[in-house]
């Protein structure tokens, strides 16, 4: 949501007559997008509002914006901490932003961090890093209430678009040579539950959306994230296994697999419940990649809880995880919880947790070599060559140039952890 939210900044500021520059002593705006949901990004904020400064002082013309979630969640101690900063800019405020920093030039110091999304920001242009992909935001915010999770205090209750903007906006991508959409929510998959359809009590669903995308001329690929495995209802595996379009990759959020702690984290599955889901939707989607998140070190988590997620890890095989460290946000019911795990072993299990899924993915990754893939060149790998993605979202090095945006098939040949290497495949005789 980051990355998709810094398109449209850079897009708006573009659209404005600025261009880009690397060199932030030549920039006449510097715009922060901020991420709240870990610690550590606070702490970089105010570092990099530090080495700034200097700036600034040579050049006061200069505008510097503070925007995202850090920039809703710390509001007026921005400013009072970095007097420097022009424009705070909150998450529901985006489409502002000119505004805000042509008032800043004439007032001073603005903010705006209003509490509730009234144009969402896909309405503005947006620079895209890759030409033939493109983010497309479906709904903001979340109604969930996962006690480690700052998202719905920085991102307030779920909002979601319209189906007509969402397909038109995917409609006019495809018009401009867009082969592959990401859709996008913090809850993906309880999409439309906000909405209604006109002249109906009916409200549209995610499986609606889906099919309605799957259908837009031009897109070749359609992924989505972040679906929560309690809303990943029968008729969105049904969608998944029947579109043509939709890609054999699901994320889909572990968190933990100890029971207990998954009830101290509010989320309302159980072990044995996720691994049974995880069975249906491969059964039904052969071939599915699965990706997870999981939280190490939440509080009280014990290493009975730890081996129990380890014991999950093994038996759910994901082809990738997104490992994080507990880290207790401010405001959060589990930022106040008792039986903070001392960070020496939380680090321990991190580590280990790390290792047991590195040799899962290598294993995950083996077991494709041999095969035959189709990849969607994104550019240059690191040895030169080209590097693509395959359906199921994993990271294809090629030898030889490609041109990013193109398919190709390719043999696996090799099988890494994070990647696969391969060759071109042979175009069959008569083909
Ligand atoms: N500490 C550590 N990880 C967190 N995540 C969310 N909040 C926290 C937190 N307080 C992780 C979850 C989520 C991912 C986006 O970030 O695993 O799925
Ligand atoms: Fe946060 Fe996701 Fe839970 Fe919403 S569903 S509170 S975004 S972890």
């Amino acid at each position: 949501m980051n990355e998709h939210d810094s398109g449209r900044i850079a897009g708006v500021l573009q659209a404005d007559g600025l261009v880009a520059t690397e060199d932030a002593a030549q920039a006449e705006v510097i715009v922060l997008n901020t991420c709240a949901i870990r610690e550590n990004a606070d702490n970089r904020l105010y570092g990099n509002l530090g080495h700034l400064r200097p700036l600034k002082e040579a050049n006061p013309a200069l505008r510097i914006v503070v925007a995202g979630c850090l920039a809703q969640k710390d509001q007026g101690a921005i400013q009072r901490r970095a007097p420097w900063v022009d424009v705070v800019v909150g998450t529901h405020a985006l489409p502002r932003l000119l505004d805000l920093l042509r008032q800043a030039e004439r007032e001073g110091p603005q903010m705006d961090v209003r509490e509730y999304t009234e144009v969402f920001p896909s309405a503005l242009p947006a620079r895209r890093e890759v030409a033939h992909h493109a983010w497309v935001q479906v709904a903001v915010g979340c109604d969930n209430a996962c006690t480690f999770c700052i998202v719905p205090l920085v991102r307030g209750p779920q909002r979601s678009r319209a189906m007509g903007d969402v397909l038109a906006e995917v409609q006019g991508l495809a018009r401009e040579g867009v082969l592959e959409v990401t859709l996008l929510g913090q809850n993906v998959n309880t999409y439309g539950r906000d909405l209604t359809v006109p002249g109906s009590s009916r409200k549209p669903l995610f499986a609606d959306l889906l099919r309605a995308i799957d259908g837009v001329e031009g897109i070749r690929r359609i992924r989505f994230v972040s679906p929560h495995p309690h809303d990943f209802t029968d008729d969105v595996v049904q969608a998944m296994a029947t579109c043509e379009r939709v890609c054999e990759h699901i994320h889909f959020p572990l968190q933990s697999g100890s029971d207990r702690i998954l009830r101290a984290m509010r989320r309302s599955y159980r072990a044995e419940r996720y691994l049974a889901w995880l069975d249906r939707i491969r059964e039904a989607v052969p071939g599915m990649a699965v990706t997870t998140d999981i939280i190490v070190g939440f509080p009280g988590e014990t290493d009975d809880d730890f081996e129990r997620t380890l014991d999950v890890v093994r038996r759910a095989r994901f082809d990738a995880a997104f490992t994080f460290q507990y880290s207790p946000r401010p405001g959060t019911t589990a930022g106040t919880m008792e039986g903070h795990v001392p960070p020496p072993v939380v680090g321990g299990r991190f580590d280990r947790l790390v290792d047991v899924q590195e040799e899962i993915s290598l294993e995950r990754n083996r077991d494709l070599v041999g095969a035959t893939v189709e990849i969607l060149v994104e550019g240059t790998g690191r040895k030169g060559g080209a590097q693509g993605r395959t359906r199921t979202n994993k990271v294809v090095n090629v030898p030889g140039g490609l041109d990013p945006g193109t398919f190709a098939d390719v043999e696996v040949t090799g099988a890494h952890p994070h990647h696969l290497t391969g060759h071109l495949a042979p175009v069959p005789v008569g083909a």
